[in-house]
């Protein structure tokens, strides 16, 4: 089954009602293709899971960052998760407004500190006691007050890969839980900050609804101990991590989601929670497009080199991770394993290793799913390729909402010594 929005139509893998082989052959490979229903629906599909608990949903920017998908974002009347001062420029660019921004990541700097308070943002997700100091400072130099939440670490397990599991004991986030009561305490005393919040991420991809269950229990817990010391917690922050099925993953649905957390905290009348969505909304809403240059066989392997490589996506080659690919022409039978890499000079230069697919010939276009979260926004120009442009599909039309970069922008900036 393919994600929602892409289908094979009178033969050619389609995003919408567009063909993946007409938009290839009209703006160049490699591509990103974003469907903007498929974006919206993510979207939507949680704002209605959590329609009957006051919420407000704070995509993640750094998901994916565009800002086409961003203005989605903010005219729908939600808001923005940032982790610095770019995402904050994006999400204001966008016409997301300060008070629907969160400030989410261990090392903000007082000159982003600045930026935000500038900008009104809705609330800072503090991470250690100097952050706290250095917020404490920055705002009240400017004779302004902070509306600031802790990020707690409440050392649960959300069983995803070792690099995006944030809310373990040895993980560099959050306030060790022991240590949360006592710094929320200080932090009420100084009255440049107005304590607002309580905020968790314990990670990302999390296909089981039960550690989301778990978190917000323990914070539950520490809001009630908050309450007894005269903190009066407004926001329960409860972050991102909904997973998103790239094989054969079952994550659980928005309800089920809701339902983990929503019970909990209906404990707490006036609280509002905070939802910090990435990957479930952007993931499968975009393809990775790319064009076969050359097969290779090797004693050892099938391969195909395309024209996409580790620079554009580099989750494979990072995480491990799997992105199903298909043949933008639809084809049936006669499957090979074929290992697809890109041009870098690097081993590690993967996009799929041994997969059945029909043999393929140069020219012949591949389309990698769930290329839409952490996929354009973790790209470089590494062996100076220029970042793939980015499109958006609505309906029949498509627009392209990043230009390929130019030989020009990969050396801009640069001085000759
Ligand atoms: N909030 C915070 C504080 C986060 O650190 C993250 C993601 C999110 C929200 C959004 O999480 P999501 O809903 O997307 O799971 N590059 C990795 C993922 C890194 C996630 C970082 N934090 C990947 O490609 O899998």
């Amino acid at each position: 089954m393919l994600p929602d929005f892409f289908s094979y139509k009178n033969g050619s893998l389609s995003v919408e009602d567009v063909s993946l082989g007409e938009l290839a052959d009209a703006r160049g490979t490699p591509l990103f293709v974003y469907s903007r229903e498929a974006f919206l629906s993510g979207l939507k599909a949680l704002e209605n899971a959590f329609r009957d608990t006051r919420h407000l949903i704070c995509y993640s920017v750094k998901a994916a960052s565009n800002l086409a998908l961003l203005k989605l974002v903010a005219d729908n009347g939600m808001g923005a998760d940032i982790v610095s001062g770019g995402e904050l420029h994006r999400a204001l660019k966008a016409g997301i407004p300060g008070g629907r921004i969160v400030f989410s990541g261990v090392g903000k700097t007082k000159k982003e500190m600045s930026e935000a308070l500038d900008a009104g943002i809705f609330m800072f997700n503090m991470e250690s006691a100097g952050e706290m100091a250095a917020l404490a400072e920055v705002s009240a130099d400017k004779g302004l007050v902070a509306p600031a939440a802790f990020r707690v670490n409440p050392d649960v397990d959300p069983k995803t890969h070792p690099y995006v599991a944030t809310g373990l004991r040895e993980s560099k986030f959050g306030i060790p839980l022991g240590e949360a009561l006592d710094l929320f305490l200080e932090a009420k005393k100084l009255p440049s900050l107005k304590i607002i919040g309580l905020d968790c991420h314990i990670g990302s991809q999390l296909t089981d609804a039960a550690p989301f269950r778990d978190a917000v229990t323990i914070l539950a817990g520490l809001l009630s101990d908050l309450k007894t010391h005269g903190v009066n917690i407004r926001y329960l922050d409860i972050g991102g991590g909904l997973g998103i099925t790239y094989r054969d993953e079952k994550p659980p649905s928005p309800e089920a989601y809701a339902a983990a957390v929503t019970g909990i905290a209906s404990g707490f009348p006036g609280l509002t929670l905070i939802l910090e969505p990435g990957r479930s909304v952007s993931g499968n809403s975009c393809v990775f497009l790319t064009r076969v240059l050359y097969d290779k066989k090797t004693p050892a392997k099938n391969f195909a080199i395309v024209d996409g490589a580790m620079n554009d996506l580099i989750r494979p080659s990072l995480y491990g991770s799997y992105h199903r690919v298909a043949t933008v022409t639809e084809k049936s039978g006669g499957e090979i394993p074929v290992t697809v890499v890109g041009p870098v000079c690097e081993s590690g230069d993967f996009l799929a290793k041994d997969r059945p697919l029909p043999p393929l010939e140069p020219g012949e276009l591949l389309a990698f799913f769930g290329a839409g979260a952490y996929g354009f926004s973790m790209s470089s120009n590494y062996n100076s390729r220029p970042r793939a442009a980015e499109i958006l599909v609505e309906g029949s039309t498509h627009k392209v909402i990043r230009a390929r970069e130019t030989y020009e922008d990969l050396i801009r900036g640069e001085i000759p010594a």
